[in-house]
């Protein structure tokens, strides 16, 4: 069994409830038995499909995309979240066969806390030994040193979030705990919130909006989120910073039907009823806040080229794929069928944005 129920729950033991977002922390990432910590696959033999499993496709497309940024100049490509290294393979197979000129002045680089997803990316990317290092965070990029485009896909929606509640009496927010009670861990109301650790601009509720939210009205703040996209923003010398995911405006969490904000675990492709179950052994995520992401780049000094659906994304691709034929593998019946669910607005078309912003 994993050992991880026994962890937190000692942790709650000794200290009192913990917030959502530590629990979520360790539950995802505690070292060596997380459930990213163990390399699982992903597609349908994983608990979750991302475009990265549909097929190599998504990753063509991007390689593309991000030569076609390059314009003939040298590329900088930095991936985060890169889990089994799969996007990254599929990005460089596509550079190395259509991009030859483009080849000798790409660099490429992961970053990766994870010393065991370092090892499995190693693995997948051995043909391309040579042009990848890691590092281990952000902080080891000096300010402004990266000319290329620093990309993610599922990255941010993968960041511990903090559950919080709303207090119609008092027109503020209270923050979720996690507490450990008749042997199994329940949602308790944190006595003091670690919500200022939470950047108020994530929080930020029109009056109007105060007058009708209902009493115990769930939402997430990812201060962590935050920080990263700024963080990244800011290592960006020349070029882009793009991520896709899955995601709401700040308006958006605050639709009627959101009572009960937007963490979700899966297992084995099924939405889980008990996000606090099953520790380690299932996907904890919750969807990204755009709204906040944007302004953290443009507080870094980006311009927003782009905050539009997966698919009209990837539809401005396709398009540029079609008049560069020979800069891109041929559209077989394969390919046109994997575009299809990556763009298709009842696949991952319109559930997925991507943002796009650049210095
Ligand atoms: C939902 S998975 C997405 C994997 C892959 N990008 C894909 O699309 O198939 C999220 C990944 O982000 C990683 N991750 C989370 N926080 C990270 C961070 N601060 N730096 C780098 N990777 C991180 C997780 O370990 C996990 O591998």
């Amino acid at each position: 069994m994993n050992p991880l129920t026994d962890l937190i729950r000692d942790e709650i033991v000794a200290r009192g409830p913990i917030s959502f977002a530590r629990f979520m922390e360790r539950a995802l990432y505690e070292p060596g038995c997380g459930y990213y910590e163990i390399v699982r696959p992903v597609g349908r033999r994983g608990d979750f499909y991302t475009s990265v499993s549909v097929g190599p496709t998504f990753g063509e497309l991007l390689g593309f995309q991000f030569a076609q940024w390059a314009n003939g100049d040298a590329l900088h490509l930095m991936e985060a979240g890169a889990h089994d290294g799969r996007l990254m393979a599929d990005i460089l197979q596509c550079l190395q066969n259509h991009w030859p000129e483009l080849w000798p002045k790409l660099e490429c680089t992961i970053v990766e806390p994870s010393p065991a997803r370092r090892q499995v990316q190693a693995q997948t990317l051995a043909a391309f030994a040579g042009k990848i290092r890691w590092v281990s965070g952000l902080e080891e990029i000096p300010e402004g040193s990266i000319r290329g485009v620093i990309y993610s896909n599922e990255l941010l929606d993968a960041m511990p979030v903090h559950r919080l509640g709303w207090d119609a009496a008092t027109q503020a927010w209270f923050e979720w705990g996690v507490a450990w009670e008749a042997g199994r861990f329940a949602w308790r109301r944190l006595a003091v919130a670690e919500l200022k650790a939470v950047r108020n601009e994530t929080l930020q509720v029109s009056q109007a909006m105060r007058e009708v939210l209902p009493d115990g009205f769930v939402t997430v703040a990812c201060p962590r989120a935050a920080d990263w996209w700024h963080a990244a923003a800011r290592r960006l010398g020349r070029g882009t910073l793009l991520t896709l995911d899955y995601g709401l405006t700040s308006e958006e969490f605050f639709a009627p039907h959101r009572t009960s904000g937007t963490v979700r675990a899966y297992f084995q492709h099924q939405i889980a009823d008990d996000v606090l179950g099953n520790v380690g052994e299932q996907d904890l995520t919750a969807s990204v806040n755009f709204s906040v992401t944007q302004m953290m780049g443009e507080l870094a000094g980006l311009a927003t080229r782009a905050l539009q659906t997966q698919e009209q994304f990837l539809m401005g691709v396709f398009q540029q794929t079609l008049a560069r034929p020979d800069k891109f593998p041929e559209w077989t019946p394969e390919r046109r069928r994997q575009f299809q669910t990556l763009a298709h607005p009842q696949h991952l078309g319109r559930s997925h944005h991507a943002l796009v912003q650049s210095r």
